[in-house]
């Protein structure tokens, strides 16, 4: 399905107040159902992510032998293929989704067959060449095209490694750790930046046992997992629109209740900070050692301050740099994004889009390499977004548009449905024109 044909309309809002729920977390999602899905006995989950992402991770595991009961909107069952999975008749579709491919390639690797796992035309120009690597190294035999998918994994008894990611990736470091849970010996994974956790925890929760030092994390192998039940934590990267929209406005207020707010996830928080909004955190508490709270925002009298964003700080905040480029224009001092070359390779490249789209809105912008700076002090007018069908380009834009002069057109906007069907209705609620 092609994503970049519906519009949606957007109009400058006044205020943004109310409170809101927001779904389950996109990461923590695709890593319960993937390992649900392998483990031992009956998984459950609630608020599971409603995004078109996670629901590949589950018609592929479904298609690997898990069963899957689908008992409404965010409710799911899963009864685990217990470490073994079924080859799969024809190849495992991974629609848009670069974590369902990455990940899975891990699960995959130590498992006797032949697998073949595709994507759309966005995910089909996404670098694999960082999974194929490492599995490779630890013996599995992966073919690519030209370093993208289709990917086909010829998979089997692996052995251990000690690997140092060259590039911070989340979704590499599971791969490796999934690869890892199924081989003897110790799999260490060292990364530079500390990535998100989300997948040792999991694990954890889901049996297994892992050890981790400053900067490296480590799974001696081979371990069974055993179902869990488990409520996902609100998605801290949907509530980041939410959270920067509320931030435009003096006068806002917003409170999102049960948001995920795991620290290798929340920079967020402490940008918009130290860009003056008013942020508390209330109702801290931990499921399945994720932490979970409720986060009260509201801007400062005197509008957003000024920052930059550089270092291991751009690796933690990826998923929430467009929408902090697309406020920028209205901060007073602007906001410069520096070590950020990854935007580039995501579901589109994401610092082109954003740099075009706000010189569409009348923005003056820098674009380099691995950023860009955007002045502050500036007024921005309605436009017409090209979202590239890019889920986040097109939701941050939309925010953009609620502080601009006249109407915005997203374009692609059924894009938003990847990582938060609900997005449109929800802005529509607290928007206040
Ligand atoms: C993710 C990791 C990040 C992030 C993506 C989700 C994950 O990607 O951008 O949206 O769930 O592990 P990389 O691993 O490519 O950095």
């Amino acid at each position: 399905m092609p994503f970049a044909v519906q519009e949606r309309l957007i109009r400058p809002a006044r205020n943004v107040y109310g409170s809101l729920r927001l779904p389950g977390d996109k990461s923590i999602s695709h890593r319960y159902a993937m390992l649900g899905a392998f483990a031992e006995g009956v998984s459950r989950f609630t608020n599971f992510s409603t995004g078109a992402d996670c629901a590949s991770t589950v018609a592929c595991m479904e298609a690997l032998g898990a069963k899957v009961e689908r008992q409404g909107g965010d409710r799911v069952g899963i009864t685990g293929v217990g470490g073994w999975v079924t080859p799969a008749e024809g190849p495992l579709d991974c629609g848009n989704s670069g974590s369902t491919m990455r990940m899975m390639s891990g699960l995959l690797a130590a498992q006797e067959g032949r697998f073949t796992l595709t994507g759309d035309a966005s995910l089909s120009r996404r670098p694999m060449e960082r999974i194929r690597q490492p599995l490779e190294a630890m013996g599995a035999r992966l073919t690519l095209t030209e370093g993208h998918a289709p990917l086909i994994i010829e998979g089997g008894a692996l052995r251990a490694i000690d690997y140092t990611t060259p590039v911070p990736s989340a979704q590499v470091k599971t791969c490796i750790l999934l690869a890892g849970l199924q081989t003897a010996g110790a799999t260490t994974v060292r990364e530079a930046v500390r990535t998100r956790d989300h997948s040792e925890l999991a694990l954890r929760a889901f049996g297994a046992k892992l050890s981790r030092t400053v900067d490296s994390v480590s799974i001696a192998g081979p371990q069974a997992l055993h179902a869990i039940e488990a409520a996902v934590p609100g998605d801290l990267s949907s509530a980041a629109f939410f959270l920067c929209a509320a931030a435009l406005f003096p006068g806002s207020g917003l409170v999102l209740d049960s948001i995920g707010l795991n620290p290798t996830r929340a920079a967020l928080l402490d940008v918009l900070t130290a860009l003056g909004a008013h942020i508390a955190v209330l109702n801290l508490e931990e499921k399945h050692a994720e932490l979970v709270g409720t986060v009260q925002v509201s801007a400062p009298a005197e509008g957003l301050g000024s920052t930059t964003i550089s270092g291991a700080f751009s690796a933690q905040l990826i998923d929430e740099l467009p929408v902090l480029a697309a406020i920028a224009p209205w901060t007073r001092g602007g906001i410069s994004i520096r070590d950020a070359k990854e935007l580039r390779v995501k579901e589109s490249d994401r610092i082109a889009l954003m740099a075009r789209n706000l010189r569409a809105m009348g923005a003056d912008v820098t674009e380099c390499e691995d950023g860009l700076d955007v002045p502050g002090g500036q007024k921005l007018h309605g436009a017409t977004i090209d979202s590239g069908g890019d889920h986040r380009i097109a939701m941050a834009f939309s925010v953009a548009a609620l502080k601009a002069d006249g109407e915005t057109l997203i374009q692609g906007a059924d894009s938003a449905a990847i990582s938060f069907p609900e997005f449109f209705e929800l802005l529509d609620l607290v928007a206040e024109r």
